[in-house]
């Protein structure tokens, strides 16, 4: 195939062996089954409930039985052939169980009936028990299984406050955070009224009671974890078109659970210090928890600890291990350090260090083990979290009696922390002295202190830096013992200041790309008029893209940093599009949980399993096999870019998108992040990391201004960014919407160029999310390289009149765009 015949004929031509389209195809299906199996957690299994043996009677209880939520809403919302519920991935499973129908009767017909009524899954109210079922399911069996479901999405919290001011607000948005207000009085965190009515008369009146979270994240868990009348509990979170089935499989022992959890989960919402101030102002949050977010909250603050039900990393099998630490020590020694005396050379200071860790499937079915170690800083003058997940490994599956050693490694500037008010260097990434103590185990609890320690006498600067997105009114942030400092205050930044005033929000919400005229060409001379060189030129090697650039004019350099209009099943638009001069136009889409086409197109995908889920695996192997296999459904629909992973930090259990994110933890969101990143793009499709960065919030999540410290935000909410653009160099990175310390995410040079490229070193393409309130020339002149859905020609054109940006910086961004238009095939 010549090169971009794909992206420019948007051609028929499947990508599976044989000729078969990959697209929503039965493999890709069985993959995204595979995937949810190996995320979901099992919580609690009191009495050995679960498995459900052979023969067992089961009556299956709440509506979300039938109201299965696949992911959550918005762009991460993806158009499937059907999807699998609980109830119907059970049924599959008659050879090894059997279902009271009579009370499934009664909460399908309620669901289809709330469905008919326009309410999205999820977004049903729990219907009563009646209780002749009940009574009737009691006399067919001692055995309940009650499903909770949660649906939330783009552009509302878990919690919304409803904003008559938000022009941003699509009507969409609006109804759901009405619906959610109507539904969960206090947030869906909690039980509402009436699933708490239906899950006591369960629980007054079967033996064995099992409970399935169908949810995207967070969510209360005290009602089960402390009541001995339920026994059993799987998180089996938002799983994909097959997330019934694979949930079913589990509960009847096809499959053993090895999923673990990626956040911590409390008592109450208002246990998470991200809490009370969510909603204070809809201008800004400030994040006064600073780097103590999650477990490194939960472990760290003196009276926390008890607020934990599960805590991060926690996930019970079938089966039990033995996890015994063999050796650990430093890998690949760079000085004479042993553990009793350390190297204080700053520069060449590399050692990497190793803890061997030996895991015994010590129980009677096979199964997989997640080895965690975490490191204890000394406390110095910074202060540090407890304890910081530093490496991991999932074992093979092991049967029973068999043991696998796992060797995790890890450098020592990963223990580093950033040094933002000059308590020992400023701006600068520090080792401080003292003991870091290694502890490995299951879950951030469950871990035993290794027989090593690396210690250093002296403080070492790892990495100097400079300081970058430096806060401007954020009075005070959390140290750890749970005390808070003062940040200094500087003058408040002037968000909006614009050479050519501002624009309503109302005018450019939703807005599609123009289509641009070009004048009619001799179409016999050649599929493109050349201008005196046409990019096919730089493809053949002929002028380098400098010299094809400067034969741009502004105009042409213009067009090229806006979106344009879709063509074949885009939904979401395209990049370039120069016919004149042979370039291409590359259409985008979305994900996270599988490629986005809307409904009209005909086109069904595979829906994945939430990316919540996905983390919970932790297991990079499964999750670049998913970002493959929704890489190929890309590039078989003649699509360029895949609008995903989405990385942003669960900060708090509220923010509506957490679902498509990974983890309160920036390490795992980091790692299994990155193996998404390099399944996808090792189709030659590009991956786009997104939202960068502190996109914590979906209320008024245009204009909320995130206000958070220099360290907070390298520490936690750049971190995951870093590691994935270090290590597996994404095509592209998406600007939040967000305003941050004042600027917007998508106008902010020290985040686009400062932090992201000349410290980090990424080369890749930048773009906007999909109507920023940003001014175009400002994003351009900040390193943001594209403004998407569309671009404002007119007024970056009038701000190059009046010298506020130069040829230059629009060059710099059209190169940028052009290189990632010319990886593609
Ligand atoms: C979302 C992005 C998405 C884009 C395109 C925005 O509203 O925040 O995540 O990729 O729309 O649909």
């Amino acid at each position: 195939m010549n090169k971009w015949s794909r992206i420019k004929f948007t051609p028929n031509l499947p990508l599976g062996a044989n000729g078969e389209r990959v697209t929503g195809s039965k493999a890709h299906i069985e993959l995204s089954k595979e995937a949810a199996k190996e995320g979901m957690v099992l919580l609690k299994n009191e009495n050995n409930v679960l498995p459900l043996s052979a023969g067992s009677k089961v009556a299956l209880f709440g509506k979300g039985t039938f109201d299965y939520v696949k992911g959550g809403g918005g762009s991460g919302d993806v158009t499937v052939a059907y999807t699998r519920n609980l109830y119907e991935g059970l049924s599959l499973q008659k050879d090894k169980i059997s279902i009271f129908e009579e009370l499934c009767d009664y909460y399908r017909k309620d669901i289809e009936e709330q469905y008919k009524n326009g309410n999205v899954p999820g977004m049903t109210i729990e219907p009563d028990v009646p209780n002749e079922l009940l009574q009737k399911a009691k006399a067919y069996t001692d055995t309940a299984i009650i499903t909770i479901c949660r649906y939330s999405g783009e552009g509302w919290d878990r919690k919304s406050v409803i904003d008559p001011n938000n022009k941003a607000l699509w009507d969409y948005e609006r109804k759901m955070t009405e619906k959610s207000a109507e539904i969960f009085k206090d947030g869906d965190f909690c039980l509402s009224v009436k699933e708490k009515e239906m899950v006591d008369a369960v629980k007054t009146n079967f033996k064995n009671v099992i409970v399935i979270l169908n949810v995207g994240g967070m969510v209360d868990t005290s009602w089960f974890a402390y009541d001995p009348k339920i026994q059993s509990a799987l998180l089996a979170l938002q799983g994909g078109m097959e997330g019934g089935l694979a949930a079913a499989e589990l509960l009847v022992g096809d499959g053993n659970p090895s999923g673990k959890t990626v956040d911590t989960f409390a008592r109450t919402l208002d246990d998470y210090p991200s809490t009370h101030n969510f909603h204070e102002s809809r201008d800004y949050v400030d994040y006064t928890d600073d780097i103590y977010v999650g477990y490194r909250y939960f472990e760290t603050i003196p009276g926390a600890a008890e607020k934990v039900v599960y805590p991060f990393g926690y996930g019970l099998s079938y089966t039990t291990f033995d996890v015994e630490t063999v050796s650990a020590g430093i890998l690949q020694p760079s000085h004479t350090a042993n553990s009793q005396s350390a190297p204080h050379d700053a520069v060449s200071h590399t050692d990497t260090l190793y803890v061997r860790v030996r895991v015994t499937n010590t129980g009677k079915r096979a199964g997989k083990e997640v080895v965690q170690v975490y490191a204890a800083k000394p406390q110095g003058k910074l202060g540090k979290p407890a304890k910081e997940l530093v490496a991991f490994e999932k074992t093979r599956e092991l049967f029973s009696g068999e043991s696998q050693i796992v060797t995790l490694t890890w450098n020592i500037n990963d223990m580093a922390s950033y040094d933002d008010l000059g308590k020992i260097q400023k701006s600068a990434y520090v080792l401080e002295a003292g003991s870091y103590d290694i502890y490995v185990g299951t879950s951030v609890r469950d871990v035993q202190k290794a027989d090593y320690s690396y210690i250093l006498d002296e403080d070492i600067i790892t990495e100097q830096l400079s300081a970058k997105l430096v806060p401007t009114s954020l009075a005070k942030r959390m140290l750890s013992d749970g005390s808070f400092e003062e940040l200094p205050q500087s003058e408040p930044v002037d968000t909006d200041a614009s050479v050519v005033g501002n624009i309503d929000p109302s005018l450019t919400e939703g807005v599609a790309p123009g289509q641009r005229a070009i004048p009619y060409f001799r179409f016999a001379d050649g599929m493109v008029k050349n201008g005196k060189y046409d990019i096919m030129d730089v493809v053949e090697g002929q002028i380098s893209l400098d010299e094809f650039i400067s034969e741009l004019s502004v105009d042409d350099l213009i067009h090229l940093l806006g979106g344009q209009p879709n063509i074949g099943a885009a939904n979401t638009f395209g990049i370039g599009n120069m016919p004149e001069y042979g370039i291409p136009s590359v259409m985008t889409a979305d994900g996270p949980a599988g490629v986005r086409i809307n409904p009209e197109v005909g086109v069904c995908t595979t829906a994945f399993p939430c990316s919540t889920l996905l983390a919970c695996t932790w297991n990079p192997d499964i999750v670049e096999a998913v970002g493959h296999a929704g890489g190929k459904e890309l590039k078989e629909n003649n699509l360029g870019l895949w609008l995903t992973p989405a990385i942003n930090i669960h900060r708090s259990p509220l923010c509506g998108r957490n679902f498509e994110y990974y983890s309160e933890d920036p390490f795992v969101t980091g790692k299994l992040a990155g193996a998404m990143v390099r399944g996808i793009q090792s189709n030659n499709v590009g991956a786009t990391l997104k939202h960068f960065a502190l996109n914590n919030k979906e209320t008024n999540r245009k204009n909320s201004d995130s206000r958070v410290s220099e360290r907070a935000a390298r520490e936690i909410y750049l971190k995951a960014f870093e590691m994935i653009i270090k290590a597996e160099n994404p095509w592209a990175v998406m600007s939040s919407y967000n305003i941050i310390n004042g600027y917007r995410a998508s106008e902010n040079k020290d985040l686009l160029t400062g932090i992201l490229r000349d410290e980090w070193g990424y080369t890749g393409m930048v773009t906007t999310d999909w109507w920023t309130c940003g001014e175009h020339y400002k994003e351009t002149k900040a390193g943001n390289d594209l403004k998407m859905g569309n671009g404002y020609p007119k007024r970056v054109k009038e701000a190059y009149e009046k010298g506020a940006i130069s040829r230059d910086e629009i060059e710099t961004c059209v190169k940028r765009i052009l290189n990632f238009i010319l990886k593609l095939d």
